[in-house]
């Protein structure tokens, strides 16, 4: 009894004063115990080439129906295939999922036969879930790019899966991963909301289609931090009906730059609003902030910032596109657009690979406003001089704007 009380204050203690330490005691005790359990716990082989799904499944279900903080681990030291796997809650309690080894896809389409092509890992209807690790997600999307249509002309346009496909969560936390080559986007963030992502390293090649880095997709109250991006589309795509985005200390490129949309394709209704973007470093992508929607839509995209960004040869450095039209289709002038209202960007500078620095393409029926220009300074690596463009674009220019401001006063 006496050792008890004498231990629990000793514990008391340590926590006031040293957290870290006291942490590593629990810590030393569950494993003790045997109460931290990995994937190899649940039949998991981690070689790379055995089908580990079901075992993925068993830990999942384990860690969603545990009364206290679940667990999932992935342990280092291995490779795990996993085949499109969907990890659905709702769960009992928070669950935390930590990869700190290597899950591959399948580097084969049949593995998807009787799945939908839309996603590989999918974590849906959760509420509260950390997945964390420093581990690595490899989509192998080799198989699946060189049968894009944007590569060959000739294939049909199907969807490729999104690596890791966060559907219809709350409260999330996404920290320290490393993806890779994903079939198409690699992290797809889809009606949610309270969601934060930190610290991720994506790569895929320049020339791989489609491959976003993040995606966003009808969410809410949404902090993206201090990833490194490059990808052979947008660094990050923020599309749908999404408000409340903030975006920090991001390095992208190459890649398609941070895009909002594409927006009201097929005459979709979108609205995107109070989206903040600031210290980006775009290395030689082929946009840097960039708003794009297609004709016919409607809806807006209002209350968007970009600020403190560093451009380096990037091709169209400041673009609003409302003539957004993918390469593979025709597009006709339509009445309809999604309404831009009052879009700020201030503090930008560096060098455009064009001479078109600033290209503000405004709808004709739904003319941009409210634009604020203010602080830019963007060289030309290719021309003495750079230039901007503004069709039905107006607002206001302050302080020093290089290339000069061609707003029109509302
Ligand atoms: C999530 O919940 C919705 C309905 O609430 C349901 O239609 C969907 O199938 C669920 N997803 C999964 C993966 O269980
Ligand atoms: C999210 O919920 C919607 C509507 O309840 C459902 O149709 C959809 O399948 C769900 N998504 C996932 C990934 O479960
Ligand atoms: C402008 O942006 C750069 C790059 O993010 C930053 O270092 C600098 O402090 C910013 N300047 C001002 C006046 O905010
Ligand atoms: C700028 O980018 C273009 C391709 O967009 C490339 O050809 C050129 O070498 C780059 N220039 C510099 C100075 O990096
Ligand atoms: C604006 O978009 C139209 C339609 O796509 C295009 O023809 C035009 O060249 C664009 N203007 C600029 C300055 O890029």
């Amino acid at each position: 009894m006496m050792a008890k009380i004498v231990c629990v204050l000793a514990v008391i203690f340590l926590h006031l004063c040293c957290g870290i330490a006291t942490q590593r005691i629990y810590h030393g005790n569950e494993a003790m115990q045997g109460e931290i359990k990995t994937v190899m716990d649940y039949g998991a082989v981690g070689d790379g080439s055995q089908d580990d799904s079901k075992a993925f499944k068993k830990a999942w279900e384990a860690a969603c129906i545990s009364s206290s903080d679940g667990e999932m681990v992935v342990p280092s030291g291995s490779k795990f295939l996993i085949n499109p796997t969907t990890f659905p809650g709702p769960c009992k309690s928070p669950v935390s999922v930590k990869i700190e080894g290597e899950i591959i896809a399948p580097a084969h389409q049949s593995a998807w036969n009787n799945a939908d092509r839309k996603m590989w890992l999918t974590f849906a209807n959760i509420s509260a879930l950390t997945i964390q690790g420093g581990g690595t997600i490899d989509g192998q999307g080799q198989v699946w790019w060189e049968k894009s249509c944007r590569i060959n002309e000739k294939n049909p346009c199907t969807r490729a899966p999104t690596a890791m496909y966060i559907g219809n969560c709350t409260d999330v936390l996404i920290r320290d991963i490393h993806f890779l080559n994903s079939q198409q986007i690699h992290l797809g963030i889809f009606y949610s909301s309270d969601v934060q992502v930190t610290g991720l390293l994506i790569r895929a090649p320049e020339d791989s289609p489609n491959t976003d880095g993040i995606h966003l997709e009808s969410v809410e109250n949404v902090q993206i931090d201090n990833c490194d991006i490059e990808t052979g589309d947008d660094c990050i795509s923020i599309t749908a009906m999404t408000s409340d985005v903030r975006i920090q200390k991001i390095r992208c490129g190459p890649g398609h730059g941070i895009s909002i949309g594409s927006l009201g394709e097929h005459g979709e209704e979108s609205n995107v609003e109070k989206i903040d973007v600031r210290e980006v470093v775009f290395d030689g992508s082929q946009n840097g902030a960039r708003i794009k929607t297609w004709q016919g839509g409607s809806g807006y995209a209002r209350e968007i910032t970009f600020a403190d960004l560093t451009i380096n040869n990037v091709s169209n450095p400041i673009v609003i596109d409302q003539y957004y039209c993918d390469s593979s289709k025709t597009c006709k002038i339509q009445k309809s657009a999604v309404q831009i209202e009052s879009v700020t960007y201030q503090n930008i500078t560096g060098t455009s690979a064009q001479q078109m620095a600033v290209n503000f393409n405004c709808s004709q029926t739904v003319p941009c406003k409210e634009i604020m220009i203010s602080n830019v300074d963007i060289k030309s690596t290719v021309a003495s001089q750079t230039k901007s463009a503004c069709f039905n674009a107006f607002g206001l220019a302050y302080g020093n704007v290089y290339p000069n401001s061609c707003l029109k006063k509302q």
